[in-house]
């Protein structure tokens, strides 16, 4: 066994030269040659938006690959060449139907060489990271840890969670980290539907509790990714993931109060950020919108905010920005009730109609979706709410919502049977020119109206 306990710390950036390293593991294994040859095999633990992507590009790779997955439903669904996710085409798994075991059995991760870690980290009702999905599944892992394994967490948390709980949890077997099995964070930066990048076309940032660590990990995403981006620790490659997302929630919510006090100066939002990107350097266009969704922007940030309190430290950009994101749908409602008002007519009773329900245009993906904020405020204000989205024919009961609703029918009866209908989602699969024409009153929060000089004022931007 050689000296494998190399801790790194930020100074030693001389030692990521990776190929440097030796990578010998106690049985006298070399992981990374073991990786290169292709003979190792493939763990995944997650099999949703950031999981299933990574099993094709590594069966793709011509790795056997096993999914793990504690919804007997989802196994299932793969096992009969399904996908549950719209953006993954099933046609994409087909070809790799001897390479790729789905599976709710754990007790075969010992089958496995490396172990990709993609479970949710959402927050719980008091916006305090639920770590339940990681840790949880790192007991699992725990219960058949092997010797020589490599462990590569990739679900989004805060700096020093794989280096303190996980890698605690794991060396509660008796097995050491950078010693017995090798552990890294790696990053997702999975953008659904993004026809420009895909999975493998994304430069991966890895980061490894030792350089031994490292190197297995560089090894393994070396194999799918076009490029990938060592640094010197698992937290500076926990916190790059944080400041990507940081960066946008920060950036978002800049251009949405603008919007707010644009309009109160009769100045329109959307025109000004066309016209101010066409600087060509030191800008970059942030659109506003109903407010934060998906499963990334509206929660990442309070991760690094919780884990800050630990260090007395307020991370007050961060919460900024979270207040005022999280007030764009009472924005919303409040454009709502004006327009309505200047109709003479209230909310209480008015039929309201809400075009998308997905966070963002042309997924099914409805997590932390601002449309369910606005559904839920409208109600509470005395409306009936229907709604449209063509990919989300039921809203499926989630964490905080029941909303117990179904898509309706888009055509002229409808729309123009409703007193407003409220643009959340900008679904490419919509008539915007059809919808302004039939509708008695549209609020547009996502600028889909463009030529709305020809509707009059029965188009509001809010
Ligand atoms: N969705 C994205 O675009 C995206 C992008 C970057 C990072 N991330 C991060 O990646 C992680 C996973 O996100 P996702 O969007 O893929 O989530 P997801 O909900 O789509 O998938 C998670 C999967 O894990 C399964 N699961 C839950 N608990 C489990 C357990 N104990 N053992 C095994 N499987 C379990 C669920 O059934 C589900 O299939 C999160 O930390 C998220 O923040 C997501």
């Amino acid at each position: 066994m050689e000296d494998i306990g190399d801790r790194q710390t930020g100074h030693d950036q001389a030692e990521l030269s990776v190929d440097k390293m030796n990578l010998t593991d106690s049985q006298g294994m070399n992981l990374s040659k073991h990786i290169n040859s292709r003979e190792a095999k493939i763990g995944v633990i997650g099999l949703g938006y950031v999981g299933l992507p990574l099993v094709i590009e590594f069966s793709k790779a011509v790795f056997q690959v096993i999914g793990f997955d504690v919804y007997p439903a989802k196994v299932e669904a793969l096992l009969q060449g399904k996908s549950y996710l719209r953006h993954i085409d099933p046609a994409r798994l087909a070809p790799y139907a001897t390479r790729f075991t789905p599976t709710t059995e754990f007790r075969r991760l010992p089958e496995t060489d490396c172990i990709i870690i993609c479970v949710p980290t959402p927050l719980n009702k008091n916006r305090e990271p639920d770590m339940t999905y990681v840790f949880n599944t790192t007991r699992t892992i725990a219960q058949h840890l092997r010797k020589g394994q490599l462990v590569v967490l990739e679900s989004t948390t805060y700096p020093g969670t794989t280096d303190e709980d996980v890698r605690l949890i794991l060396e509660e077997t008796g097995l050491k980290a950078g010693e017995d099995f090798f552990l890294a964070f790696s990053p997702e930066r999975e953008d659904p539907n993004n026809k420009d990048f895909s999975t493998s076309t994304i430069p991966k940032v890895v980061g490894g509790y030792t350089g031994k660590c490292l190197t297995a990990a560089k090894a393994l995403y070396d194999a799918i990714v076009v490029r990938t981006v060592p640094v010197s620790s698992t937290r500076v490659a926990e916190a790059a993931k944080l400041l990507e997302n940081i960066y946008r929630a920060v950036n978002i919510a800049m251009v949405n109060e603008l919007k707010m006090l644009f309009d109160k100066m009769g100045i329109d939002i959307w025109e000004v950020i066309e016209a101010a990107k066409t600087k060509p350097f030191g800008f970059q266009a942030f659109y506003p919108g109903p407010g934060l969704g998906g499963h990334c922007i509206p929660i990442d940030p309070f991760y690094l905010t919780w884990k800050a309190r630990e260090y007395d430290f307020s991370t007050r950009f961060i919460e900024l920005a979270g207040e005022i994101n999280a007030s764009m749908p009472y924005y919303v409602v409040q454009k709502t009730v004006d327009a309505l008002n200047e109709r003479g007519m209230s909310l209480k009773r008015a039929r309201i109609l809400v075009l998308g329900i997905a966070y963002k245009k042309n997924v099914d993906d409805t997590r932390e979706s601002p449309s369910l904020k606005l559904i839920e405020l409208y109600r509470e204000r005395g409306a009936a709410v229907d709604y449209n989205d063509p990919y989300v024919p039921e809203i499926p009961k989630l964490r905080h919502y029941d909303l117990k609703l179904k898509s309706v029918a888009l055509n002229e009866q409808t729309v123009s049977s409703y007193d407003a209908v409220v643009i959340v989602t900008d679904h490419s699969a919509y008539d915007f020119k059809f919808i302004a024409e039939k509708a008695k009153l549209v609020i547009d929060t996502r600028n889909a109206i463009v030529d709305a000089g020809i509707y009059g004022d029965k188009i509001k931007k809010a």
